[in-house]
């Protein structure tokens, strides 16, 4: 899936064995657990068992054992995998950790995450590249919730696969009936999940017992052991089912005489003389060449990098999505997403983030969180937000159409980050459910008279002039006297009032990070309807967030929108304090009050900074009336 893709994990795995071009099949597992289960020895286990660690790594595991293991001068296993110095010496895994091994029936990649709840995000990630999840019990202890955590999240994430490791059975004497009672409750609890199937097998993991051999003590289970059931579980990487899906990365134009479409192959195979369409555009054509790393190629499928040449000369550009013409992917700009929040700030329902999907980017608008899930119960609770490691069901709308499959039929296509514009930090990962109807139902009607028919009609050019500063800076001063003046011009204005427009079109909001952000995001709106009835509009509002601010100047043309800084200092804000809010809010009866608790992120580059320490208000007004002249 992207995330897997554009998330950066830390990785410190072993290294890859096998060559890329091994013919040997791949399973990605995730490997769910934590220290005190065992989780990290039976990895080691697997490693070593499988041949894997090279003799180096053992010998220097056993060094490490005689420092930090438990294992007295045995080598510690867990100590092959806990490679961080951090993991070691505060005995947690933390961050993802890919780790390749191979037998002679499979290549497999163990992906390795903390197992505590504040650490989901990183679960996710790893289980969303996961074909398996192999859940590990310590059978003195049974299902825990971090048990059913896991279970959830990897069933959610579309694993389809379980193997639960009852590991520690040599601490228990090989207990039957032990084994048995954690197999059946497991089994009942996963009956509600949506898993294919599930295979319980008792090992230990420090004496190797059912890992990857069968030593003999525990002679009633007959079953497979770990690592078979490893090397035979059905893969689902490949997404066949969905039919071809190549997302355009490049147009590869070295001369005038070629001109491909380069991309890896996400799902399903391509023939050459294949007919095929681009989306979104919906033009067909068919495969005249698949061009690979050195040779033309009859056939490519999932996983292969190459270049495609079609046979008719048809608009094709990167972010499009070629595909199988008979099962075309959906297209839309609105649809139904489970979003898991990776960013320590929370998400902001209608701020603007960018959505990468496996073929295009889009700006993105989260315009409803449905609600949020508990991931130890899978309850759905109400919410207005999503915290770090938080998933929630929402609504997305995006500023164009993007080609798409439901998340359940096509982990590539079917997935996408959000990047914070700002930070470009990956905040959010989301996994598509189905495309809503908005998305080609209501479209947009054009008017005769349109904005520069009403502008001409009263004689000038249009915009709006932004004033951002923290509460008592001076902005409603400043913008009064600034109205007063373009009217005195001659100019048809209008001022929007942070204060007056809370009494009425924004009654309900209040001052949290999300109602601030809808609470700009109308104004916005509103300032952009002005505009286009001709007028010049002055907004002043406190607008703390650079985002919501370039939402706004996105909404408008180049030239139409100048940002104002209206800027004091903190203390002197709070000195003049015109409506006592500052007080309230340092004796904490007024809360998420601006600079004080709440954040104000400052310009960058505005097209004016006032300092009104320095400029009295009315000559303020002047210099921003003259900014105004000479930007038109
Ligand atoms: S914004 O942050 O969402 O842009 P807005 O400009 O609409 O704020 O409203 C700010 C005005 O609301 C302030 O001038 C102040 O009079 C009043 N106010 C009341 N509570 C708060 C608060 N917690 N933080 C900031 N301003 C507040």
């Amino acid at each position: 899936m992207p995330a897997a893709d554009h998330v950066s994990v830390k990785s410190n795995g072993t290294k890859e064995l096998s060559s890329p071009q091994t013919k040997k099949e791949l399973l990605r597992f995730i490997i769910c657990g934590s220290v005190d289960d065992g989780k990290s020895t039976l990895l080691g286990r697997l490693l070593c068992d499988s041949g894997t660690v090279p003799e180096d790594q053992f010998e220097e595991a056993g060094t490490a054992s005689r420092v930090h293991g438990t294992q007295g001068d045995d080598v510690d296993l867990a100590l092959l995998v806990d490679g961080l110095q951090a993991e070691r010496e505060q005995g947690i895994t933390i961050d993802v950790a890919w780790r390749h091994f191979e037998t002679n029936r499979r290549r497999f990649i163990a992906i390795d995450t903390p197992g505590h709840e504040q650490y989901t995000r990183n679960m996710v990630v790893g289980a969303t590249a996961a074909d398996l999840a192999l859940i590990l019990v310590d059978v003195r202890k049974g299902i825990l919730t971090q048990t059913r955590r896991h279970s959830h999240i990897a069933s959610l994430m579309g694993i389809r696969h379980v193997i639960l490791a009852v590991n520690k059975m040599d601490l228990v004497g090989h207990n039957a009936a032990m084994f048995q009672t954690i197999s059946d409750d497991y089994k009942s609890f996963a009956s509600e999940l949506k898993f294919q199937d599930v295979a319980a097998v008792p090992i230990s993991a420090l004496t190797g017992e059912n890992v990857c051999s069968v030593c003999g003590g525990i002679p009633w289970y007959d079953g497979p052991t770990v690592l078979e059931l490893l090397e035979t579980t059905e893969s689902h990487r490949d997404n066949a089912a969905c039919g071809f899906r190549l997302p355009v990365q490049w147009i590869n134009r070295p001369n005038p005489d070629f001109r491909g479409f380069s991309g890896t192959v996400a799902s399903g195979s391509i023939k050459r003389g294949m007919p095929v369409v681009v989306c979104p555009s919906g033009h067909t054509s068919c495969v005249r060449r698949i061009v690979g790393p050195s040779s033309d190629l009859e056939n490519a499928v999932a996983g292969q990098s190459v270049t495609l040449v079609l046979g008719d000369e048809i608009d094709v550009s990167r972010g499009d999505m070629i595909a199988a013409a008979g099962s075309p992917p959906n297209t839309t700009d609105h649809f139904a997403a489970h979003l898991i929040w990776l960013d320590t700030q929370p998400m902001l329902p209608e701020r603007q983030y960018l959505a990468r999907f496996a073929s295009a980017c889009a700006i993105a608008r989260i315009s409803d969180l449905t609600h949020r899930i508990d991931v130890n119960s899978l309850n759905q609770l109400a919410a207005k937000t999503l915290e770090m490691n938080e998933i929630g069901y929402c609504k997305i709308s995006l500023d164009r159409r993007v080609p798409f499959d439901p998340y359940i039929e096509n982990r590539q296509t079917g997935s996408f980050v959000l990047i914070d514009r700002f930070t470009n930090a990956t905040v959010g990962a989301g996994l598509i459910g189905f495309a809503l109807r908005r998305g080609g139902n209501v479209i947009w009607q054009e008017m005769k008279v349109d904005k520069s028919l009403r502008a001409a009609a009263i004689g000038q050019k249009p915009c709006v002039i932004w004033l951002t500063g923290l509460s008592g800076a001076g902005k409603s001063t400043i913008a009064d006297l600034l109205e007063q003046k373009l009217h005195a011009l001659g100019m048809h204005t209008y001022l929007l009032d942070g204060d007056n427009l809370r009494h009425g079109l924004n009654r309900d909001l209040g001052f949290t990070d999300p109602d601030r952000v809808e609470n700009i995001r109308r104004v916005a709106e509103v300032a952009k309807l002005m505009i286009d009835a001709g007028l010049i509009v002055i907004v002043s509002f406190i607008s703390p967030f650079r985002s919501e601010r370039q939402f706004a100047r996105s909404l408008l043309e180049d030239g139409e929108f100048l940002e104002i800084f209206i800027d004091a200092p903190l203390s002197v804000c709070e000195e003049r304090d015109p409506k006592g809010l500052y007080a309230k809010a340092r004796s904490g009866k007024l809360l998420n009050f601006t600079g004080i608790d709440s954040s104000y992120e400052r310009p960058e580059c505005p097209e004016l900074h006032i300092d009104t320490t320095k400029l009295p208000a009315d000559e303020a007004a002047d210099a921003i009336v003259r900014t105004l002249k000479t930007l038109r």
